[in-house]
């Protein structure tokens, strides 16, 4: 039995008086059934964790350099993630994909690079709408996911896999509880011709989930939780989000 896991993802929103107040209001409407984590943006990782601190909410970070350390302006090592103790790091969100040119095998290093450290990557994973049109959907999963398992090895296990189509990010459009099913059963089959993990690892689906298809989709069985954008800046939301898993 896999306990559900659900993430905010804050991306490029915030500010100290408004986290301050969503991590309250937060802390006040836990504890849930579910694995609750907030990944922020860099800057406000030190006042999230004290925030956080002696509550069962996580926290973690939405990117990190595949390099260890060195002159990489601008860079956040996964390392200074550990040492700020996220739990996890999301990496090749397709906000990144796409406007940062990352490519699997860096996506797959970046990967690599958090666990070396001890933080948890969240990988994502998802096709766009033209390649869901062209009946693409599954090599483009499946070969974003090769490269991860490629690279990781045996360790291929210790991450969390999200699903996140990308013509449904931030656009109201959700897939389908049948559509994100169909997808996550693909990539379970994926994991477990790599590792033998794959049925206590977790897949989350992300794309428009609102409070009120969360528990649809958390129903599926292939379905482990949610990563959640725009929901995840309202308490009320995400609050309700992190009941329905
Ligand atoms: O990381 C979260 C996803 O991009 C989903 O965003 O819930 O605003 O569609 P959204």
């Amino acid at each position: 039995m896999r306990r559900k896991l659900v993430v905010g993802n804050w991306k490029m929103h915030g500010s100290r008086a408004a986290n301050a107040q969503l991590l309250a209001g937060l802390k006040e409407a836990g504890p849930w059934n579910a694995d609750v984590t907030v990944c922020v943006p860099f800057p406000y990782i030190a006042e999230t964790a004290l925030a956080l601190t002696a509550t069962a909410l996580n926290y973690g970070a939405q990117d990190c350099s595949a390099h260890e350390q060195g002159a990489y302006t601008g860079e956040v090592s996964s390392a200074m993630l550990a040492d700020m103790a996220c739990r996890y790091v999301i990496v090749g969100h397709s906000e990144r994909r796409a406007y940062h040119a990352e490519s699997d095998q860096l996506v797959a290093d970046k990967a690599k690079a958090a666990l070396a450290h001890g933080v948890t990557p969240i990988v994502c994973v998802g096709e766009t709408l033209a390649e869901r049109e062209a009946g693409l959907t599954e090599s483009v999963v499946k070969r974003q996911l090769a490269a991860v398992i490629h690279t990781l090895g045996h360790c291929c296990g210790e991450m969390v896999v999200a699903y996140e189509p990308v013509w449904a990010i931030g656009t109201g459009l959700t897939a389908t509880p049948a559509q994100a099913q169909a997808v996550h059963a693909v990539l379970r089959a994926q994991l477990r011709a790599a590792t033998d993990r794959a049925v206590a690892m977790r897949i989350l689906y992300g794309g428009s989930v609102k409070p009120d298809n969360a528990a649809e989709l958390f129903a599926q069985p292939d379905i482990d939780g949610g990563l959640i954008g725009g929901a995840a800046l309202k308490v009320a939301d995400f609050a309700a989000i992190c009941r329905a898993a």
